[in-house]
């Protein structure tokens, strides 16, 4: 495989409030590749969120990233470690939407109820590249027609709130691609819509992904979107990255019990269709509760003493998938 575009390396990225430290992000290592999704997946509150925002350094006080690297290779060509930059300096600035593009759940946190989708659309293609306002006028509507916008010439001088949930989504991913990036993270980007829009903005992302050779990293709670789009997987329970490999061969054959659990749980994806939804037991640990050990052990059907004691390793178990488990010790 070619170099990766994206490479983060043992990432902790920690919130120090005065009742104790959570550590939302507890080492997470992956790469991404042009032209390949990752998608990354865990329930509520495993880190999901706070790795992408670490990537774009939008973690908020009194989260930082504590150590690790997230080496970007740039669109000139040059490597950068992101965690090295200023947050707010022009580096930073300039690689936020200009070569990482974000799409959010939630639309109308991101668009302006104050001005028409044509203005914003102009504004993101300006800040990066400068190529007068009728230009950028032409490009937010072509930006519109590759998302699928009906009527697009007319729709761009509407405003977000006259368009509904699904076409809301479409304006988003618009802005996320106006300057053109190269990588594309999307949070749970269909969580708030209908089942059948939901479908439709996943085959946006996986169309406009081919097209763009995009590399892309999608994270979502749902074991079903990551089996329609991503080709790579990283699973997280706690922070930490328990399964990770090509999502073929680790729906195939998941190695560890969390993967296993949130396999069952996913209708779409259980190899018998008539078996019975299983839901995984117990709740995810508040963050200053955590469990000595093995973080998943008070939930897992297969704990073992050391699982309560130490802390597993990640083994690597063939097919270039590794899990975070004692039942995988040599
Ligand atoms: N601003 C903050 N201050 C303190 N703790 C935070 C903050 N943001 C996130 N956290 C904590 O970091 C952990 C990871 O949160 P994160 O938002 O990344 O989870 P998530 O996997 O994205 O969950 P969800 O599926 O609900 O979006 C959680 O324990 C959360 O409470
Ligand atoms: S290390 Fe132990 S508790 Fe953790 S997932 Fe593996 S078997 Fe279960
Ligand atoms: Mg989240």
């Amino acid at each position: 495989m070619a170099d990766p575009i994206l490479s983060v390396q043992s990432l902790n990225t920690h919130f120090f409030a005065d009742e104790g430290t959570i550590r939302a992000v507890d080492g997470v290592s992956f790469d991404l590749y042009a032209g390949r999704t990752l998608g990354i997946v865990g329930e509520s509150g495993c880190g999901k969120s706070v790795t992408a925002r670490s990537i774009l350094r939008i973690v908020e006080r009194p989260g930082r990233i504590v150590s690790g690297s997230i080496i970007l290779r740039r669109s000139n060509n040059t490597i950068v470690d992101l965690t090295t930059l200023p947050t707010d300096g022009a580096q930073m600035r300039a690689i936020r939407g200009g070569e990482i593009g974000l799409v959010f759940q939630e639309p109308m946190s991101s668009l302006s109820a104050f001005h028409t989708i044509g203005n914003q659309l102009q504004e993101a293609v300006l800040l990066h590249d400068p190529i007068g306002k009728k230009a950028a006028r032409t490009k937010a509507i072509d930006l519109l027609a590759m998302v699928g916008i009906p009527r697009p010439s007319q729709r761009v001088d509407s405003y977000s709130f006259e368009l509904s949930g699904g076409l809301r989504q479409r304006v988003m991913i618009a802005m996320a691609l106006a300057a053109e990036p190269h990588i594309l993270i999307a949070d749970e980007p269909t969580t708030a819509l209908d089942v059948t829009t939901q479908a439709q903005i996943l085959d946006l992302i996986r169309r406009i992904q081919q097209e763009r050779n995009l590399a892309v990293m999608l994270i979502t709670h749902d074991m079903g979107v990551i089996a329609e789009t991503a080709d790579d997987v990283v699973v997280m329970y706690l922070g930490k990255e328990v399964e990770r490999g090509p999502v073929d061969s680790t729906f195939h054959a998941p190695k560890h019990p969390y993967t296993r659990a949130l396999l069952r749980s996913i209708p779409s994806v259980l190899a018998e269709p008539r078996a019975r939804l299983a839901t995984i037991t117990g709740s995810i640990p508040h963050p200053f509760a955590r469990p000595a050990g093995c973080p998943f052990n008070p939930r897992c059907p297969e704990r073992m003493a050391v699982c309560e004691t130490t802390v597993p390793l990640q083994y690597d178990v063939g097919h270039n998938q590794a899990t975070a488990c004692h039942l995988y010790a040599a």
